[in-house]
């Protein structure tokens, strides 16, 4: 048996066994790959360790993203941006904005449009949801340092896009809320220093006709292709210098990958694509059980007698700019000029966290003031978007937001400190024991 083996023929049961299914499937991508000769195109294998959903996040939010352009296309076939009234003898609710009655046809009229329509726009709810995941799971743990300065502000700006495509969808089913929102919306907007230059460009003849066209383009055009460019980039960068490895307390640790990493890398054919569609499956079959469960409901249409005082409320990931607004003494001026100073922050975080305050280190317990700005976030952002949901349009006195604000503050120093000086003290310890071990080693 020995001979044999040496002689270059392998012994029969050294070789591996492999069910009926996967040899047929082996034999197709074989057929397909000799013809796409796709281990020729240049994506990146990616290294073993790094099959975790937790370094995938990106894609994760990619994916949900070509969900939104094809349900979106499909919902193009159906949907009027238009503000005049549906007259009797067509298929439109009479007296209702088309804009809202062909939402409204999509959703009774049309085949599965129902599902469509709550897929749509469930599925704008999970991107935005996973685009602020993969940014605080780069936050927490450091990938934005050298060399991904520039991925992480392509990142940024991916995010206030994805925004932004929130934003100028919200209004197309031309709702008596998602009206008021976006008024609300267009007024802090115009507060920018410059913003009533703006006016003419953003509001056009000042008729609703030209705020729902000029929205509508923005949704399905213009901000779609800035995401197609900005995504482009942020993927070649990532091709470029591969996935961060994990966040480490060794001050010298590069973020580059090991010569050990390279050594086990899985090729992306078949094995990175397989990988996704996994998760691609997975994030449709989670997102149309919810659908199935609870389908959208369409509010009333703008306009009708029906919407009677309704405060205009946005959808959740806007509920904490909308709540800030509710606070006494903050005036949109000082709104616009906060959430800019925050995205300045955010986008030139690679360069703010160098200094000797913060940590060269990337391993979130070596990072405690990061920890604590990355919590603050995170906390505000929670508690003002359920004040938002459960207290809309209700104004809060300063000493009532101080109070809460400053209590989050005073919790996350306390209990991110406790951590820090609990780990520093227990990591010292561990040190010295190590170097017990290495001096009795030599003895
Ligand atoms: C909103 C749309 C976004 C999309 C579609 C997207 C997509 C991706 C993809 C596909 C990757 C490859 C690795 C992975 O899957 O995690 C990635 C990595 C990365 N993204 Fe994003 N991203 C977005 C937003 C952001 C934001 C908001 C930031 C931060 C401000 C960011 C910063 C980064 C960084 C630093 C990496 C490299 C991480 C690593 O190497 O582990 N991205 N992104």
């Amino acid at each position: 048996m020995e001979e044999k083996a040496a002689s270059g023929s392998p012994a029969p049961r050294d070789i591996p066994y492999k069910p009926f299914f996967n040899r047929t499937l082996d034999r197709i991508w074989g057929a397909v790959d000799d013809r796409l000769g796709t281990q020729k195109w240049p994506l990146r294998p990616q290294p073993d360790f790094s099959f975790k959903p937790g370094y995938w996040t990106g894609a994760f939010v990619a994916n949900a993203f070509i969900f939104q352009v094809i349900t979106g296309i499909l919902l193009l076939f159906y949907y009027v941006p238009s503000t005049q009234l549906a007259t009797a003898g067509g298929v439109y609710p009479v007296g209702a904005p088309l804009a809202w009655g062909s939402t409204y046809y999509i959703i009774h009229t049309v085949p599965l449009g129902a599902f469509l329509i709550s897929s749509h726009l469930y599925g704008a709810y999970a991107t935005i949801f996973l685009a602020f995941l993969h940014f605080f799971r780069g936050f927490y743990t450091g990938v934005y340092k050298k060399p991904r300065e520039f991925t992480w502000m392509i990142g940024t700006l991916l995010l206030l896009s994805m925004l932004g495509m929130g934003f100028t969808g919200y209004l197309l089913p031309y709702t008596a809320l998602s009206v008021g929102a976006t008024d609300v919306g267009i007024v802090l907007t115009l507060s920018v220093p410059g913003g009533t230059t703006l006016a003419p460009l953003i509001l056009g003849n000042a008729t609703d006709q030209a705020l729902l066209s000029r929205m509508f383009a923005l949704h399905v055009v213009g901000i779609p292709l800035a995401l197609g460019g900005l995504l482009f980039a942020h993927i070649l960068l990532f091709e470029t210098h591969g996935v961060a490895p994990k966040a480490s307390s060794d001050p010298q640790a590069k973020r580059v990958l090991t010569e050990e990493d390279d050594k086990k890398m899985g090729k992306f054919f078949p094995k990175v694509f397989l990988y996704m569609t996994k998760w691609a499956f997975f994030y449709a079959g989670g997102l149309f059980l919810i659908v199935a469960i609870w389908p959208w409901q369409l509010p009333v249409f703008y306009g009708s007698a029906a919407a009677g005082g309704s405060s205009p409320e946005p959808d959740w990931y806007f509920l904490w700019l909308y709540k800030i607004m509710d606070f006494q003494g903050v005036t949109p001026i000082i709104a616009v000029v906060t959430v800019t100073l925050l995205m300045l922050f955010v986008l030139f975080l690679p360069w703010i966290d160098r200094r000797p305050l913060t940590s060269t280190k990337t391993h979130p317990r070596d990072r405690p003031v990061l920890v604590i700005v990355g919590n603050f976030l995170a906390g505000m952002f929670l508690v003002l978007t359920v004040w938002g949901g459960v207290m809309p349009g209700v104004v809060i006195p300063t000493s009532m937001y101080a109070e809460y604000l400053g209590s989050i503050l005073l919790v996350n120093l306390v209990v991110v400190f406790a951590f820090y000086v609990r780990y520093r003290a227990s990591y010292s310890r561990r040190l010295l024991k190590r170097q017990g071990r290495a001096d009795a080693a030599t003895k």
